[in-house]
């Protein structure tokens, strides 16, 4: 068992205003593998899309908490749930600069997700300057990359890194994340010892780290 800090809820918010990216499977794996170590986890969705509601309904199970929340509506909703979480992972959409904005603002973490892509990265790096500008702490998580590490993927990681802080780790491109989400479940729960589970546990300890939930060597 992790050493589990309670009562200093952190907030982590994924974003990238390109769609498809894979900011709500990041998302919903996070929380679910950090929910399996006992923190106190709950999602946001604060996109009127529905992605993490559909996923909820489809759930068996009590943690995280998943609830639809507009963005207006995050800093009250933080302030009254403060003691009861660990961990809040805020889901925003694509497109929505209000909403990211909001949600960015009540984050002790903005997480861009985003794929090696020249017209993602376009994209994720408009984020990262606005960011910067405005002395927001921010981290790029790699989603959906080829599974297997290649020279090209190797460079594209190099190239992410001179924007900021990579996150420990990549989600690949692989089936377990859409079929896991079919079923309402996380990649650690659908196919514990498959790779994927294998990386949202390894992106997950970063996450946890880096927001100080988990203080262990
Ligand atoms: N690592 C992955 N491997 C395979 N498929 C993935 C992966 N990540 C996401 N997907 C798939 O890609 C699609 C988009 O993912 P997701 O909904 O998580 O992205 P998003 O950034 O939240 O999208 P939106 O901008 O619409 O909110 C989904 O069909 C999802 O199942
Ligand atoms: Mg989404």
């Amino acid at each position: 068992m992790t050493e589990i800090g309670r009562g200093q809820m952190k907030v982590l918010a994924t974003v990238q205003q390109k769609g498809g990216t894979g900011k709500s499977t990041a998302s919903l794996n996070v929380a679910v593998a950090a929910a399996l170590q006992g923190y106190r986890v709950a999602v946001l969705d604060t996109d009127p899309q529905g992605s993490l509601q559909l996923w909820r309904n489809l759930r068996r199970k009590r943690w995280p908490c998943v609830e639809e929340l507009r963005s207006e509506a995050l800093a009250g909703w933080l302030a009254r749930n403060r003691l009861l979480f660990d961990l809040v992972v805020v889901d925003t959409p694509a497109h929505d600069g209000n909403t990211i904005a909001d949600a960015v603002n009540v984050a002790h973490l903005a997480l861009i997700v985003t794929q090696p892509t020249m017209l993602a990265t376009s994209v994720a790096m408009r984020l990262r300057n606005l960011f910067i500008d405005h002395d927001i702490p921010f981290a790029i998580l790699l989603s959906q990359t080829p599974p297997t590490l290649t020279a090209r993927l190797v460079q594209w990681t190099d190239n992410h890194r001179r924007l900021g802080t990579v996150v420990q780790g990549q989600l690949a491109y692989r089936f377990a994340y859409q079929d896991a989400i079919a079923v309402g479940m996380g990649v650690v729960e659908y196919e514990p010892d498959g790779r994927a589970a294998t990386e949202v546990q390894i992106v997950t300890e970063w996450i946890l780290r880096r927001l100080e939930l988990l203080n262990e060597p």
